[in-house]
């Protein structure tokens, strides 16, 4: 199959690998054309525009930029309109998963974190906003149980995921009836390099269907938000039950 002038566009953020490059995979299955935005992981980001190409014509693009930097939303949002002229879905998905350890915690780590994982989605939000409003798309923001559930050790991180949880649901009144806004919030998906053995059997007995979950069933989500008609303002837990446990 090639590329379709009609083909609804989603960009998502992070896209290069792991959950961000499952759920393009997911959403280019359902027939978006994909804007696969990166940082640092340019090797990954063209070949996964190379084989999304290779399943339908002109249908991937990539597009590097570093969300730290305040006028990297209005850039991406330029890049998006100057090869699409349209925009049906915005999916926030790149964040940095630092620690804020008490006794080394300062005001740039601090900055650097609500940068990428708070500020940027909110402005690249506002500066697709008219190209969304356009197509009456939508926004999936990822966030995270600890945006509710506190991890010791991250409070920078879940301050950050909870502000993205209200960025979501502001935006959702914000923005209607033109734009549906909604979150999946993830529990213990894929592992960061900071978790030890020790500290996975922790989260899995503290996750009541013991077990991590796949990047699919977050890409799914993501589906599902993306087309869900009637919801708006909604934060889905795909966190194994992980939310419920004390
Ligand atoms: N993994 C899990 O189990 C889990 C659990 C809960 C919540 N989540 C949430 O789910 C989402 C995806 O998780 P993940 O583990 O796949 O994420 P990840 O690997 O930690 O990060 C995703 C991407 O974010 C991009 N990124 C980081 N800093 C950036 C910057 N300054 N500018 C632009 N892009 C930047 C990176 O792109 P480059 O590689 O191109 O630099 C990275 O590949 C995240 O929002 C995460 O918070 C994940």
């Amino acid at each position: 199959m090639s590329h379709s002038e009609d083909a609804p566009v989603a960009l998502v953020t992070g896209a290069a690998k792991r959950l961000g490059a499952c759920t393009a995979r997911a959403l280019h299955a359902l027939g978006f054309d994909i804007v696969i935005h990166h940082h640092l992981s340019s090797a990954e980001a063209q070949a996964l525009a190379a084989s999304l190409n290779a399943l339908r014509a002109d249908s991937a693009s990539t597009i590097s930029a570093d969300l730290a930097a305040e006028d990297t939303p209005a850039r991406i949002a330029d890049a998006v309109a100057e090869r699409h002229r349209a925009l049906d879905l915005l999916v926030n998905n790149a964040s940095v998963f630092d620690a804020s350890p008490l006794d080394h915690m300062d005001v740039p780590a601090w900055e650097r974190i609500q940068a990428i994982n708070l500020r940027a989605p909110y402005f690249l939000s506002l500066a697709c906003a008219p190209l969304l409003r356009a197509r009456r798309g939508a926004i999936v923001n990822i966030t995270d149980i600890h945006s509710e559930r506190p991890r010791a050790g991250y409070s920078a991180y879940c301050a950050s995921k909870a502000g993205l949880v209200a960025v979501t649901r502001g935006l959702a009144l914000e923005l209607a009836p033109d734009v549906r806004v909604n979150a999946v919030a993830p529990g213990p998906i894929l592992w960061a390099d900071s978790e030890d053995e020790a500290l996975q059997a922790a989260t899995l007995r503290g996750t009541p269907l013991a077990r991590r979950g796949e990047p699919e069933d977050i890409a799914q989500a993501v589906c599902y938000l993306a087309r869900a008609a009637y919801v708006t303002g909604h934060v889905l837990d795909v966190d194994g039950g992980r939310h419920l446990a004390s």
